[in-house]
């Protein structure tokens, strides 16, 4: 089946999709984007994602490319025209083309790309839990925006590739932990106290922590929002990561310290199996609910 993707206005074969040469994301990342994960058909999470997206685009102050309903439409057309059930949405807006200057162009139309791919998260990783790695957190201090400026990002995770881990989680100068490259960073401590950072401007606001901490108050526990640092993360109980692409997946290694038993955690597991419960609820937007298909085993754990 050839693939499709949505380029300013028209859906073109994926193979020839192409933005210009002076398309201000591709010349300074002057852009922001979005992934929001379909499982079993149902977009998970959307509204909150369309959300952010606004919020982003309103930070850097970029119009929208089209109204919201219209992405809404165009995302379902993207996600039904590749036939994923099982996968991840990508959309990215930039402040359009114009001649190579630093400052806001006069005159620049938003770009709007979506894309869509099949992906599941392999259950392996789940049932197995995943290693991470430390590493400082170099990137500027905005990470609340959903900026295509990915690149110290890239090289973290290349660096959790090069270590056989699957994240790598984001050291402040203070010493504590941000976040991972492409998730949020989560511990449960000795005492059973389940932390995750506040979504100030060093993190970016995960989708799916904000949903994992509605279903935390729902299901009558506790939580704080709190940084911790390296060393009461490798003392910890427990750990996970969140994300559109990983949902909750537990953490067994932070650099050579075993979590736990080395095994994913009771509370991991059962967030997990929550945030997956609760998001099988949502509106089936590509055709009718069925179970995932089975994964491939595991290769390694570089697969964020
Ligand atoms: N990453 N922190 C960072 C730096 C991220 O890039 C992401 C998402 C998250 C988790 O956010 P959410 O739960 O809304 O996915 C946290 C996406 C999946 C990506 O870049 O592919």
């Amino acid at each position: 089946m050839s693939r499709i993707a949505y380029v300013n206005g028209r859906y073109v074969p994926h193979g020839d999709a192409a933005v210009h040469v002076e398309d201000r994301g591709y010349q300074f990342a002057d852009g922001v984007y979005e992934v929001v994960a379909i499982r079993n058909g149902v977009m998970l999470d959307e509204e909150a994602h369309l959300a952010r997206l606004g919020r982003s685009l309103a930070e850097l102050r970029i119009g929208p490319a089209v109204p919201m309903r219209v992405l809404r439409v165009i995302i379902r057309e993207v996600a039904r025209r590749n036939r994923v059930r099982n996968g991840l949405v990508y959309i990215q807006m930039t402040r359009g083309v114009a001649p190579r200057e630093h400052a806001f162009p006069a005159e620049a139309k938003t770009s709007l790309v979506v894309t869509a791919r099949r992906k599941v998260v392999n259950p392996v990783l789940a049932e197995q839990g995943v290693r991470v790695i430390t590493i400082p957190d170099t990137r500027w201090t905005r990470c609340d925006i959903k900026s295509v400026s990915l690149l110290p990002n890239v090289l973290g995770k290349q660096a959790a590739k090069e270590a056989g881990a699957f994240e790598a989680w984001q050291v402040g100068r203070d010493g504590m932990i941000t976040e991972g490259t492409s998730s949020n960073a989560w511990i449960v401590t000795p005492a059973g106290e389940l932390v995750t950072r506040a979504p100030t401007h060093e993190i970016l606001n995960g989708i799916t922590r904000t949903v994992l901490l509605d279903i935390v108050d729902r299901e009558g526990l506790t939580y704080v929002e709190r940084p911790f640092g390296v060393d009461e993360a490798k003392r910890a109980r427990e750990a996970f990561l969140t994300s559109a692409s990983s949902f909750v997946l537990p953490v067994v290694r932070i650099d050579d310290a075993v979590i736990g038993d080395g095994k994913p955690g009771p509370l991991s597991r059962n967030l997990r199996a929550r945030y997956l419960a609760v998001s099988a609820e949502g509106e089936t937007v590509t055709g009718a609910a069925a179970p995932a298909p089975a994964a491939p085993a595991a290769r390694g754990q570089a697969a964020a």
